[in-house]
């Protein structure tokens, strides 16, 4: 079946590969075919298809990429939140609370836990997501964390590393998160994360996991700098991570390490070395007061820029993608194609899904072009820049997920 969407009053594809419109067609028509997008280009000169949807002069853009969550917990942990805007600071140490939940919830319970989150996500336009173990911390919770994952989204992350449990010590939990427990997720999982930060993991501890989880063949991405300044952008960057995530906490030597790592790179999707990504979680910075992540120094120093949503029940209880675009407009200094960039684009590159991740581009995600995944989303709005000019207003008109109507 061939779908066309017409009458689209502001198309923006955040194809890397655009001129200088950046993307942006104006009175514009998308086919689909199947999973795929087959045609884009002027309403006007639009080929017939099977089936037509009229957009009414809305705004059209690629599904968001959340390439940050935590989404496999059960529990709730609003007395944490409420003593943080009471003026507590927020600790690593509420993981733990959120472990014992998980671990004493059954499967079909933590299953349809994740579902929900998930179906929350997709009803505000997200269309690819990304989410990590890491409310098991022993051998059978994380692996199976990491199956229930692998069940309900796109992308699943070993965080093995995330705490280490109370009564353990440091070392052997490291080498449990290396050894045995890598190899039962391994079947579930194509990434590893580490949270390298004070109260979690020490950058000697990081480094081992990062090693041992390259060894197996994972990919890497690194929670850091989040609560101070520290190693994790460092060995993110050492590591060739795909992205280190929070970056709050930077030095001119992070952003210079960053920056430097996509010196090689074509910034059109395809040619040359990738970088680490860095990605910003608005959501969370507000939610634990912390300073919001430098968004615009990183993209002017030419680091490749992610928002995602860090949904969690600890730092973030949001998947609202929208909401974080809105924040980095009104307080991180983006324009409106920058934030929205990071959260489609921005994603893709984070996950290695992006525009030339593959030969023929049918795994791409995050931006709208012949041959990518047909991961639309309609705005109830003329243009884009409604997300920032009309905070809080949910302004998902439909989605497709793969050329399927979600909402
Ligand atoms: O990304 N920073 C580490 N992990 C999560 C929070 C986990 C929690 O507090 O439950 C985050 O913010």
């Amino acid at each position: 079946m061939s779908l066309v969407i017409t009458n689209i009053g502001e198309l923006m594809t955040q194809d890397p590969r655009a001129g200088a419109d950046e993307g942006v067609l104006r009175d514009a028509a998308v086919v689909v075919e199947g999973e795929r997008i087959s045609w884009l280009g002027p309403a006007a000169s639009a080929p017939a298809a099977d089936l037509s949807f009229d957009a009414e002069g809305r705004a059209l853009l690629p599904g968001w990429v959340d390439s940050h969550t935590h989404l496999i917990f059960a529990g709730d942990r609003t007395a944490e939140f409420e003593a943080r805007m009471a003026g507590k600071s927020y600790s690593a140490g509420g993981i733990a609370v959120t472990t014992g939940a998980t671990r004493s919830t059954p499967d079909f319970d933590l299953t349809r836990l994740a579902m929900g989150r998930v179906a929350e996500a997709v009803a505000q336009g997200t269309t690819y997501l990304e989410t990590k173990t890491g409310y098991g911390l022993d051998v059978e919770n994380e692996a199976r964390s990491a199956r229930i994952a692998s069940t309900v989204v796109d992308e699943v992350t070993y965080l093995g590393a995330h705490l280490v449990p109370a009564g353990t010590d440091p070392d052997e939990y490291t080498g449990l998160v290396c050894g045995p427990m890598l190899d039962a997720v391994r079947p579930y999982v194509r990434w590893a994360d580490v949270f390298c930060e004070r109260g979690a993991f020490t950058e000697e501890q990081s480094r081992r996991v990062l090693q041992a989880c390259r060894a197996a063949g994972l990919g890497l991405r690194v929670h850091g700098n989040q609560l101070g300044p520290g190693a994790g952008v460092r060995l993110a960057v050492e590591f060739g991570a795909a992205s280190v995530d929070h970056v709050n906490y930077l030095d001119d030597d992070d952003v210079a390490a960053l920056a430097g790592s996509w010196s090689d790179w074509d910034g059109q999707g395809g040619q040359g070395r990738r970088g680490t990504v860095a990605t910003a979680l608005p959501a969370c910075d507000l939610s634990t007061r912390q300073p919001l992540a430098p968004a615009r120094l990183l993209l002017d120093a030419g680091v490749q820029l992610a928002l995602a949503s860090n949904c969690n029940p600890g730092t973030s209880y949001t998947s609202s993608m929208a909401f974080c675009v809105t924040t980095a407009v009104l307080q991180m200094g983006l324009s409106v194609h920058e934030a929205v960039r990071a959260a489609t684009y921005g994603g893709a590159l984070a996950l290695g899904r992006e525009s030339g991740s593959d030969t023929d581009g049918s795994r791409a995600v995050g931006s709208i072009a012949v041959g990518h995944r047909a991961d639309l989303h309609l705005l109830n709005a003329p243009s884009a820049t409604h997300l920032a000019y009309r905070p809080g207003i949910p302004l998902t008109a439909a989605l497709w997920r793969a050329g399927v109507r979600q909402a």
